[in-house]
């Protein structure tokens, strides 16, 4: 089946509300997915907090391999790992969440495999999105947070966390630069669905960005 296929196939996120952050190593992702569930929560909606990879039981042993494994790891592996987590993920957390009318707050999802592997390994965007509409049945967030910051950037503040690098985060500052630019097209490809913010930004700025385009969906979808 082709991807458009997959996509067309694919049932809308119910009553549920699909929210996906995305950016480099470093740009403050889960401290605005924390800062999101707590206000959600407050506003009394059911909230499912997940990541990718490593979502699921089978997800973190997938996380396992693509981040930490020693070895070579080829591209096209790397991108069906992640789509394979992706799939499972999908199926067994996201769909049903939504399906029971929660909001999935979820740490990076295709648009990462767009910009690491597709950008950053250069097997193709549109290959790897592909790739990733037939794993999912075509699910697509209804809103994506892009808080982009500079890979230079991003780098000081990784040093500054004295973490080892995992094996995406030690590739080279070109891979860097060609994912931040990947994720920086897809947003102007997709207006609608992307919401970019300055990472730079003071954590409550970027989380009341946020609050303003999520009520905005929420009021849409009770009107
Ligand atoms: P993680 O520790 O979750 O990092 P972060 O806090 O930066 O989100 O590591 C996830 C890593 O996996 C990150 O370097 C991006 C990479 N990744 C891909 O290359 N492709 C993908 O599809 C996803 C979801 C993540």
């Amino acid at each position: 089946m082709t991807a458009a296929a997959a996509a067309s196939e694919a049932t809308p996120a119910a009553s549920g509300l699909f929210l996906t952050l995305e950016g480099g190593d470093g740009a403050g992702k889960t401290t605005q997915a924390a800062l999101l569930e707590d206000w959600l929560m407050a506003r009394g909606r059911r909230v499912v907090r997940t990541r990718e990879p490593g979502g699921t039981e089978v997800g973190a042993i997938i996380r396992d391999i693509v981040l930490h494994h020693r070895g070579d790891v080829s591209p096209r592996a790397e991108a069906l790992l992640y789509a394979a987590d992706r799939a499972h993920h999908v199926a067994t957390v996201v769909r049903p969440a939504l399906d029971r009318g929660d909001v999935v707050v979820q740490d990076r999802y295709l648009d990462s495999s767009v910009a690491y592997q597709g950008a950053g390994r250069i097997l193709g965007a549109d290959e790897v999105r592909d790739l990733s509409l037939w794993a999912t049945q075509g699910l697509l967030p209804d809103l994506t947070v892009l808080l982009d910051l500079d890979p230079a950037a991003a780098r000081a503040r990784r040093d500054a966390d004295d973490k080892p690098f995992d094996r995406l985060e030690a590739e080279r500052d070109d891979f860097h630069a060609r994912v931040r630019a990947e994720f920086l097209r897809l947003a102007a490809a997709e207006p609608g669905r992307f919401l970019v913010l300055d990472a730079t930004a003071p954590a409550d700025d970027i989380a009341a960005a946020v609050r303003t385009r999520v009520s905005a969906l929420l009021d849409a979808r009770t009107s």
